[in-house]
């Protein structure tokens, strides 16, 4: 599936609308895009932008109806059962790419002085960012130089002249280990912007895979086919061969330049100033682009717009296969709601079946790849309690949680610098939360929990419409 069978599947389902009507770059794309998202509106189809020929898509992941199409589940599944699937498909084997010798993404090859990156129709979207950000579902696809490990991460990206693209690389991300290593050799990273083809690149390439694990993989198990690439002649790397736009060079491991602020997923603009915070770049030497090509954008900002959605999609998804993959018995289900950021906080429902066997899970969890990174909080609650069902943990925490007994912090673990709950010079450590609200296993004398009497409950619904309603 490529972006443009994604866009015709949702508008056979009734989950894209095309906008007509002439629209601005410069934030009122991203203010229809922002107000559509909140509304949990369609995905939109921007056809006409002021002084541009080249469409806009957003808003593509807004709703769980669209991210199942993204992947092919039943259009009714919900963000969980979604989730679980993933987890399904990733804990089989990976499925590595199949090289292909071109595609269409060779539509169009634009090299050197020939770059103009403002040729693009590329948002601005809130008032105090620091520019026009083309990488929003953008991937970087980097290669560590030391072995054949290929990475995609989404990272944003800003135009910062004609051919030249900042990327907030985040340390310890997969491309920051690669960069290091370039820096190591005193080397420039081949690196590539990859825009559109397989809506799983933007899926995948946002979602906290295992170091030395290629996104690729991942995304060649959730299709159940290996995803295509071709290798380039000009940094050999493996990119794809459908993609919309391919925007490709190298970043030097030691420069930086201005980039930023932005406004950011937290619903706050980035933080430090850019001045305090310069970025790595993209010297864009290649664009690739197909015929008619589509820029596709999210807006980030406030929860809930699809970037919160697919955070949530894909934390749970690897948090819960990290579990499988512990072998942590009794996992019922695992949610890390779109409300939290799709990241600050997550829930595991358990079938407990030893003393302390809440507390293997709550300690796991935030050992997993996910949980170790930017997790407030985790919730575990009993197997007859849904992690998605708000109202059922919200019971659990009021009537099976004593937080003195029952709750463990953990004072220093790894976190964002884009946390505004942290200082703004001490972003990259903060506490966790473990709160237990499972009924201990080893209590002898449980609460007597209220059940309907089944043959009275049945004979009520029988009669049901006899009582007037
Ligand atoms: C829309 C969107 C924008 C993101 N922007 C950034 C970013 O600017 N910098 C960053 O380090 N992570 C960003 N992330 C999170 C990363 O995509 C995520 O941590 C991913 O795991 C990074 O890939 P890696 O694990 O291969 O490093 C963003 C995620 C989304 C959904």
């Amino acid at each position: 599936m490529d972006l443009r069978d994604f866009i015709k599947l949702c508008e056979e389902a009734g989950e894209l609308k095309r906008i007509e009507k002439e629209v601005d770059w410069d934030l009122e794309l991203s203010h229809i895009a922002k107000l559509n998202e909140e509304e949990k509106g369609p995905a939109l189809f921007f056809q006409n932008i002021k002084g541009y020929n080249t469409p806009v898509l957003t808003s593509a992941f807004t709703t769980n109806k669209r991210l199942a199409i993204a992947l092919g589940q039943p259009q009714t599944a919900s963000l969980c059962e979604i989730a679980k699937s993933w987890m399904k498909a990733t804990t089989k084997k990976l499925i590595p790419p199949e090289v292909v010798s071109t595609g269409p993404v060779f539509d169009n090859v634009v090299e050197g002085d020939k770059i103009n990156l403002f040729d693009l129709p590329v948002p601005k979207f809130y008032p105090m960012d620091g520019g026009r950000f083309i990488g929003t579902t953008a991937a970087l696809v980097t290669k560590d130089p030391d072995s054949d490990w290929v990475n995609l991460g989404t990272y944003r990206m800003q135009v910062l002249d004609e051919n030249s693209v900042g990327v907030q690389i985040i340390k310890g991300k997969h491309a920051d280990f690669h960069m290091n290593r370039y820096k190591e050799l005193g080397k420039p990273m081949p690196a590539a912007a990859i825009i559109g083809g397989d809506p799983l690149n933007f899926l995948v390439g946002s979602t906290l895979v295992s170091a030395g694990v290629s996104e690729y993989e991942i995304i060649g198990s959730l299709r159940d086919e290996p995803a295509k690439v071709f290798i380039s002649d000009l940094t050999g790397l493996p990119l794809p061969y459908d993609c919309e736009i391919i925007l490709e060079g190298e970043i030097d491991p030691v420069e930086r330049r201005q980039e930023g602020p932005f406004g950011e997923y937290t619903g706050y603009y980035s933080g430090k100033k850019s001045d305090e915070w310069p970025k790595p770049f993209i010297n864009v030497k290649r664009v690739y682009f197909r015929n008619n090509p589509i820029l596709w954008s999210t807006t980030v900002g406030k929860p809930i717009t699809d970037t919160h959605m697919i955070q949530s999609l894909n934390r749970t998804a690897t948090m819960w296969t990290d579990l499988e993959n512990m072998h942590i018995p009794g996992i019922k289900s695992v949610y890390l709601p779109p409300e939290s950021g799709g990241r600050f906080w997550g829930i595991v429902s358990v079938k407990q079946m030893y003393p302390g066997h809440s507390m293997h899970v709550g300690t796991a969890v935030i050992s997993t790849t996910t949980g170790h990174y930017g997790l407030k909080g985790v919730i575990v609650v009993d197997d007859d309690i849904p992690a998605d069902d708000w109202t059922k943990v919200f019971w659990a925490m009021s009537m099976r949680y004593d937080p003195v007994a029952r709750t463990q912090i953990i004072n220093r673990g790894r976190s964002t610098p884009l946390d505004p709950a942290l200082p703004i010079n001490a972003r990259e450590i903060c506490s966790r939360i473990i709160i237990d609200a499972c009924i201990p296993y080893e209590w002898d004398r449980k609460p007597l929990e209220i059940q309907l009497d089944t043959e009275m409950a049945d004979k009520v619904r029988s009669k049901w419409q006899e009582y007037g309603f």
